[in-house]
């Protein structure tokens, strides 16, 4: 399973790259607000200092919501640097969009994805990724993670080569339970990718490790 994290913050971006199991970087339009970053030029500046970062891919999402408008940005996205990947959403002109993206030899990553109809959707398209989102599917009090595991049988079964990224990640038992199910990708919060490593009995065990030591060495 590949790795990505999920935000525009350049800190947090390398940060997760120095723990040497990043794979790549989702951002969408919130979360390049977020940092601050507006307007096209500084937009694709950042884009480009991420793509500098990390060594993979990296979600760049269309803002047009129709076709040619998608078009038009995506193909424009994709002139930054070659590890960007198109973020379409899942409407009707985004799937269109996807089939123009495929057919043109162009990467690309279907967000806002809630169901498996639009799964087997954004597969017909040719998308190389699928975002299903976690976490929002979790707060409206469905299951996320059952999406990702009725998705993942539906791609093995009709042998749909898209790859499933697990979006909306808010805990790291997500994580743990995205790969169980057959999530190819997912994209986490650095804090969610941090938090695999607790375990309190790795902490009292190195305490301990560490005293003995101490004991013996003085
Ligand atoms: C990923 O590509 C999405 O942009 C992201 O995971 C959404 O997460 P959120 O529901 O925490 O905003």
């Amino acid at each position: 399973m590949k790795f990505f994290v999920d935000t525009a913050n350049l800190d947090q971006i390398t940060e997760a790259g120095e723990l040497g199991v990043l794979d790549g970087v989702t951002t969408n339009p919130s979360l390049m607000a977020k940092e601050g970053i507006s307007g096209e030029a500084n937009i694709r500046a950042h884009y480009k200092a991420i793509c500098d970062i990390v060594d993979g891919d990296v979600s760049a999402e269309v803002i047009s919501t129709d076709f040619e408008g998608m078009i038009r940005e995506g193909s424009s996205l994709v002139e930054i640097d070659d590890q960007i990947v198109v973020k379409v959403p899942m409407i009707k002109d985004g799937v269109k969009a996807l089939r123009w993206f495929t057919d043109n030899g162009i990467r690309t990553n279907c967000t806002l994805v809630f169901s498996a109809g639009q799964a087997i959707l954004a597969a017909k398209a040719g998308a190389t990724y699928l975002s299903p989102f976690i976490g929002r599917i979790d707060d409206i009090n469905w299951d996320g993670l059952e999406l990702i595991g009725q998705i993942a049988e539906i791609y093995a079964v009709q042998g749909f080569t898209t790859e499933i990224l697990a979006a909306s990640i808010r805990n790291p038992l997500h994580i743990v339970r995205a790969a169980e199910l057959g999530a190819d990708v997912c994209t986490c919060p650095l804090n969610s990718i941090l938090g695999l490593l607790n375990h309190p009995l790795t902490d009292i065990g190195l305490e301990k490790f560490l005293a003995d030591h101490k004991k013996a060495n003085g």
